[in-house]
């Protein structure tokens, strides 16, 4: 199936400065949740600004379902009502005085009829949870529901693909965690999600796929159970494997769960794993020790 976004060969560099992107490639498949993993500077928010055509690569191209991409004033605003972005700092996105005023902006822009824009803003706020904030003033709010607002504005443009550049940063643990439940659920409605991180348990718990990026350009895709379990590979892009991970590979060295098979996603899939009669570890039915 043709990818609903892909990057060919980019490359990108600020004015006096060494490329941003170097080499770029990067294939966005529809329906799927993609994690762009790597460390601070490694290009990922230059990437996003890329594929949303806000700025245009000094070399390769980046195609939309195929068709090479329209930098006209026409083509721009095509491009962005199928690909929303959603930026790191909501304050750089949010200027209107009222939620709901600043959530409409999008699909006013996409020159929608007056009642489709108030059902687009009302679908929105109710999929992000936060109707009842609809007449606040979204300066005065939390840094998470602050989130949601910015990404309420892009939902409401109905997307199909959206682009969240470090969607938890700055969240706290329950903020996040309910974005991650938000953003499941978006997943589910079938829209293309792709997110940065430096985060590999953000990428663990959401992605289908993940890149994994070095300087400025693409170390290895694929899915993401097999890109997270390596530690190789994660070492190569300035990462190691979460603590789940780690855990379930030291379980298999010492015979505790069996070896292959995929990667647990989470604590519960590791102890099942651990467990796989589902007996309750009382103390009356202890885990085999591990050889001394
Ligand atoms: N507006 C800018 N002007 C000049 N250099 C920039 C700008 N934005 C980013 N860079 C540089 O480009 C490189 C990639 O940055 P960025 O895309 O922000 O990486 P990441 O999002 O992975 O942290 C870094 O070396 C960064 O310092
Ligand atoms: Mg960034």
């Amino acid at each position: 199936m043709t990818p609903i976004l892909s990057a060919h060969q980019l490359v990108f560099a600020y004015a006096g400065e060494s490329p941003a992107l170097n080499d770029l490639s990067l294939t966005i498949s529809s329906g799927r949740k993609l994690a762009i993993l790597g460390p601070n500077g490694a290009g990922k928010s230059t990437l996003f600004l890329h594929l949303n055509g806000s700025l245009r690569p000094q070399r390769g191209t980046v195609l939309l379902a195929g068709q090479t991409a329209d930098y006209s004033r026409r083509g721009l605003n095509h491009w962005r009502s199928r690909v929303a972005l959603v930026l790191q700092d909501p304050d750089d996105q949010i200027f209107a005085t009222s939620v709901a005023e600043d959530v409409s902006f999008g699909p006013l822009n996409q020159g929608l009829s007056p009642a489709t824009v108030g059902s687009r803003v009302e679908n929105a706020l109710k999929a992000m949870g936060i109707a009842d904030l609809a007449m606040r003033s979204p300066h005065l709010l939390s840094g998470g529901q602050k989130k949601r607002v910015a990404i309420a504005g892009a939902v409401a443009m109905e997307p199909e693909v959206l682009l969240l550049d470090e969607p938890t940063a700055g969240l706290d643990r329950e903020g996040a965690d309910q974005l991650i439940a938000v953003l499941q659920q978006l997943g589910q409605r079938g829209m293309t999600l792709v997110f940065s991180t430096h985060d590999i348990e953000l990428a663990q718990s959401l992605a289908d796929d993940v890149a994994l990026f070095r300087d400025g350009s693409v170390l290895a895709q694929g899915r993401a159970e097999v890109m997270l379990s390596d530690p190789d590979l994660l070492a190569r892009a300035g990462l190691r494997p979460s603590v789940l991970v780690e855990v379930w590979r030291a379980a298999q060295a010492r015979g505790l769960c069996p070896t292959g098979g995929e990667m647990p996603r989470n604590a519960d899939a590791l102890l099942a794993l651990l467990n796989p009669s589902g007996t309750s570890n009382d103390g009356s039915n202890p885990l085999p020790a591990a050889q001394a």
